[in-house]
């Protein structure tokens, strides 16, 4: 679905284009080259329909403005989004998207060069026909400034043609999931157990950190029980990878009181009922706590289960290695080459290993230019006839993809 993208002034990518496989693309390169950069520049179209107007960044003021160009492919067509976007960055070095002005080209659609102005949070809040008669949506502009757009009596009926298409892109957009190098590598971060009410009122019990919000995925899973959740078990059980033998949750009724009190004294007694969640890994003979498990095991399990039951549409992984020895990475590449039929998915690695077990048209080399851009480019693509033709001999006759990276002939 997403093509291709241009990044202009974001972080090391001062004017970056990357055009992307569409199924797996695999980022190698330097340290500092921009490959952490890339991925978070892809984030950023979740980002922007995750953002809406007013709500928790308003306070803020950008700390800087990009542009964010992408072709994406529908049924055929291509259409064409244009971001100026300005950003928040925190102290994590994570962004949020203060506020953007979008614009689509989507001659393909309407038969128009005519831009099509809907933000993606907008398009994502749309009915299959477009918004009801009446609708207004509130967007910011790249200064944080608010504005309004009616939509009632649209005048443009060649816009309206492009809605159905916005709101696929817009709704694709929200399937991004990127998953840092460190994500599930630290098991002692995770639970023995969890807790799920099952009467009163919901309590925001989920918060934590992501090894945390794994175990109570993986609960939601195991209860709704679907085929999905059915494949994984069989990956990761004895007649697949065999990481484990067997995974089981206990599940214990708990129930406690809680008194509101109101002005005068009157109080009022409210029954909770929940259930104690107790998540058992038998591997052997021993019976294991997700903590327990060893740093490879449990992130191996966890990117296993994303990748296996959730529908993602664009996964970005970074260094699926760190952690992980070869036999198991093995695994994991080979079930990510299967999904990438159906998700588009995007790698950055250090490990010839990983390269070694993917297409060289899937291998991307990142570069940063003098004047510190980061530059991407295709392997295959940006060779020479007679690169091409010594790099297909070296695979024919000598050795692997990777061995041919670690001997620097891709440098
Ligand atoms: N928010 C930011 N603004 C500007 N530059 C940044 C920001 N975050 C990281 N960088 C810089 O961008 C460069 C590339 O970083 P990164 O994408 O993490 O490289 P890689 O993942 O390839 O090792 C580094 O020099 C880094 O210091
Ligand atoms: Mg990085």
């Amino acid at each position: 679905m997403l093509q291709k993208v241009q990044l202009l002034n974001y972080r090391s990518c001062i004017d970056t284009t990357m055009t992307l496989q569409p199924d797996l693309s695999v980022l190698i390169g330097p340290n500092g080259s921009g490959k952490t950069n890339l991925l978070s520049g892809l984030v950023l179209l979740r980002r922007l329909v995750e953002h809406a107007p007013g709500y928790r960044y308003e306070q803020h003021t950008a700390t800087g403005e990009c542009v964010l160009k992408a072709w994406f492919k529908v049924d055929g067509k291509t259409a064409i989004l244009t971001a100026k976007i300005g950003l928040y960055t925190d102290e994590k070095n994570q962004d949020a998207v203060v506020g953007s002005s979008q614009s689509w080209y989507v001659k393909d659609f309407t038969g128009s060069a005519k831009r099509v102005h809907l933000p993606l949070n907008s398009a994502a809040s749309m009915g299959p026909r477009g918004h009801k008669h009446g609708s207004y949506f509130l967007t910011m502009n790249a200064r944080g400034e608010q504005v309004m757009h009616e939509l009632y009596g649209d005048p443009d009926p060649a816009s309206r043609a492009a809605y159905p298409v916005l709101r696929k892109i817009a709704n694709w957009t929200q399937g991004i999931t990127y998953y840092s190098a460190s994500q599930f590598t630290n098991p002692s971060a995770c639970p023995v157990s969890i807790e799920v009410e099952t009467g009163g009122e919901a309590r925001p019990m989920r918060r934590g950190g992501t090894a945390k919000r794994f175990l109570y995925d993986l609960y939601d899973a195991h209860r709704e029980g679907d085929a999905s959740y059915k494949s994984f078990k069989r990956v990761i059980g004895p007649q697949g990878i065999h990481l484990i033998d067997k995974l089981s949750f206990k599940e214990l009724k708990t129930s406690s009181i809680d008194y509101t009190v109101r002005v005068g004294g009157q109080t009022q007694e409210r029954r909770l009922e929940r259930t104690l969640v107790v998540p058992q890994f038998r591997i052997g003979r021993n019976t294991l706590s997700p903590n327990q498990l060893s740093e490879g095991t449990f992130k191996t399990i966890a990117l296993l289960f994303y990748m296996l039951t959730k529908t993602r549409t664009l996964l970005l992984l970074e260094e699926p290695e760190v952690c992980v020895h070869h036999g198991l990475l093995a695994s994991i590449l080979d079930l990510m080459t299967v999904e990438s039929e159906t998700q588009q998915i995007v790698v950055s690695t250090h490990s010839d290993f990983v390269v070694d077990r993917v297409e060289p048209r899937s291998v991307f080399a990142v570069t940063r230019s003098a004047d510190g851009d980061t530059g991407v480019s295709s392997l295959t693509k940006s060779m020479s006839n007679k690169e091409r033709a010594a790099l297909h001999s070296y695979l024919e006759t000598e050795g692997t993809l990777g061995e041919y990276w670690k001997h620097g002939a891709l440098d």
